[in-house]
């Protein structure tokens, strides 16, 4: 039987402004697109707007066969991210406009999800409050990005599975804020690393996966399809080294495409944002 698995949160959509084009992205949204695409069955719950960019996101969605019964329109513009190039080429992050919106998840909402194995979100996910309630739903897991103990400490007790960007750590930082985060609630805690590659522990065992050799284009995404895949394939009851191994293969391949995982329109123009300054 096919591992389920349902996002909970954030989606985007990642304009490219040296291309004119953008991207429908968004970690728990991402998650979703990538765990379908790595053979489970997916859900997306989280809030797009009434805008081009919202419907970006809704038809991605759709063409990725992701379900979508509980996804909200909101009258107002998508949450976007915008997206430079300097001048060596390398790409960065100009800044994020959060959604003038708020997931509350309801007693429907909840149980939608607990017909799934696993549930995820992530920091940028806006349900950091409901953390118990989806983690007596299904097994959470969930992406911290680089953010580590003030911000990780009280979540991980609801947690199952934590995801961690180590890029800055070295071998032993990175046992070490694995072990840590296993003594407070995980027993799978996944930590990439760029190019450097990746660990993932679940309980005593860990194993170091390195990254695929690939020509990157953009790497946005990598570490998305790289959770989801792991995931998934632990949940089918892959080995640990084959679920490592499958992850990097993915997020390899996510660094040879432009946008997190495909979809790309034409640029559309920002919204207008009312500022009560
Ligand atoms: N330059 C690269 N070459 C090959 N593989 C890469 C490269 N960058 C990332 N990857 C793959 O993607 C995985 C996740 O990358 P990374 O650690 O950058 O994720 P991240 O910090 O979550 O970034 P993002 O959230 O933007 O995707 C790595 O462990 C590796 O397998
Ligand atoms: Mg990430």
């Amino acid at each position: 039987m096919a591992v389920r698995l349902c996002g909970v949160g954030d989606n985007v959509v990642d304009r490219y402004l040296h291309l004119d084009c953008m991207f429908p992205g968004g970690n728990a949204l991402n998650v979703a697109v990538f765990a379908r695409r790595a053979g489970a069955e997916a859900g997306y719950i989280g809030i797009i707007g009434d805008d081009v960019s919202g419907t970006v996101v809704r038809k991605a969605l759709i063409a990725e066969k992701v379900e979508i019964t509980r996804l909200r329109v909101n009258e107002s513009f998508n949450a976007f991210s915008q997206i430079g190039i300097d001048r060596d080429g390398n790409r960065y992050f100009i800044g994020s406009t959060p959604p003038p919106y708020r997931l509350r998840l309801d007693r429907e909402d909840l149980a939608y999800v607990a017909s799934y194995d696993v549930v995820h979100t992530g920091d940028y996910g806006q349900v950091e409050g409901q953390l118990a309630e989806l983690s007596a739903a299904a097994r959470l897991s969930f992406d911290f990005g680089s953010k580590l103990a003030d911000y990780a400490e009280p979540l991980l007790p609801h947690i199952r599975i934590a995801t961690f960007s180590g890029s800055g750590l070295d071998d032993a930082g990175v046992l070490a804020l694995i072990r840590w985060a296993q003594a407070r609630g995980p027993d799978t805690v996944i930590v990439t690393r760029g190019a450097a590659g990746s660990t993932i522990a679940v309980g005593e065992a860990i194993h170091h996966e390195p990254a695929v050799p690939v020509t990157v284009t953009d790497s946005l995404g990598a570490g998305d399809a790289y959770t989801a895949t792991a995931v998934v394939a632990l949940g089918e009851g892959a080995s640990l080294p084959e679920a490592a191994h499958r992850a990097a293969a993915a997020a390899g391949e996510v660094c040879t495409r432009l946008g997190a995982f495909g979809h790309g329109a034409p640029m559309a123009p920002l919204p207008v944002i009312a500022t009560t300054d």
